[in-house]
């Protein structure tokens, strides 16, 4: 049996208001499901999660159980489809421009400025930065930001690459749009906010000079081949990412930045995030009360 994916939320309303209950077994099931395919780890206490998130997708596609959903994420012709809802749903993409200042305060005294001394003593300076799990886009361009103030007009001299990479489609879809409203500038300077965002309909939009520094695709980070294919890096930002993981897939992902960055580069991870027990591969360094971790 073919199952459908077109939605039945017009013709059947009570199907939307009913949240489907998922059981123990369907839980395991299909948190083995969500972690084979992106990595995201679900623990028990988290069940909850699945019928907040999913139930009333299942009411739109006119499912009534969970396993009906999972037969359908396999063997559907849509599967594939269906997949990038799933991600949509499991993901949390909280962020925001000049998230956690007194890191990126941290990184530009002791990372970026002394990375920015290196390289201009080359004819033809560059720097390429991967935002892995950037979600909608405020963590590379703030970096991009950084660099213009850091640059001034030599930044033309420059070549700079930021790739912005994420799971879910429809964030990487904003995150190229660059259009932002109040709450993604909730920790941003607002002389920032003036000197490189204009006003246009639905919020603020970042300056094309800004974007210019910046590219952005979806990529799964439990996918090493396609791994392959983001730029080398000088520095590589995974902030609040590798804690939807567990200890496998955090190791997993921290050997693909380990491949990514040139010799001497830097991972940078979310203030809480360590690679205790996960890599003996970098090594801590201090940044004004953070820790960043330098490829040996
Ligand atoms: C909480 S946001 C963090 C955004 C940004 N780095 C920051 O700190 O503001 C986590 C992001 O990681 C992404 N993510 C989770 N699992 C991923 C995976 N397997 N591959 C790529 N991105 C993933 C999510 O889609 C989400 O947008």
């Amino acid at each position: 049996m073919s199952l459908s994916l077109s939605t039945t939320s017009s013709s059947s309303p009570l199907l939307l208001r009913r949240t489907a209950a998922i059981t123990d077994d369907e839980f395991r099931e299909f948190r083995d499901f969500i972690y084979t395919k992106c990595g995201i780890w679900v623990d028990e206490k988290r069940k909850y999660l699945f019928e907040n998130r999913f139930g009333k997708r299942l009411g739109e596609l006119g499912l009534k159980t969970f396993s009906d959903y999972l037969r359908l994420l396999r063997h559907d012709p849509g599967r594939e489809k269906e997949l990038q809802q799933v991600f949509e749903l499991v993901t949390t993409n909280e962020t925001s421009l000049y998230r956690d200042l007194k890191q990126l305060d941290g990184f530009k005294a002791h990372i970026l400025q002394p990375l920015l001394a290196e390289q201009r003593k080359s004819a033809r300076p560059e720097l390429n930065i991967w935002s892995a799990g950037c979600s909608s886009g405020e963590e590379p361009y703030t970096l991009a930001i950084m660099l213009h103030e850091e640059l001034g007009p030599d930044i033309k001299r420059w070549n700079i690459r930021i790739t912005g990479c994420d799971l879910s489609p429809a964030v990487v879809a904003k995150a190229k749009a660059g259009v932002y409203a109040d709450y993604a500038f909730k920790t941003t300077p607002e002389i920032i906010k003036k000197k490189y965002f204009t006003p246009v309909p639905g919020g603020l939009k970042v300056a094309p000079h800004v974007a210019a520094l910046t590219s952005f695709m979806t990529l799964n980070l439990n996918d090493t081949l396609a791994i392959k294919r983001i730029p080398k890096s000088h520095v590589v930002f995974c902030r609040n990412v590798i804690i939807y993981f567990d200890d496998a897939m955090k190791k997993k992902v921290v050997g693909s930045f380990y491949e990514n960055l040139a010799p001497g580069g830097f991972l940078v991870l979310g203030h809480s995030e360590t690679l205790h027990k996960i890599s003996s591969a970098f090594r801590p360094k201090f940044i004004s009360g953070a820790v960043a971790y330098q490829r040996i």
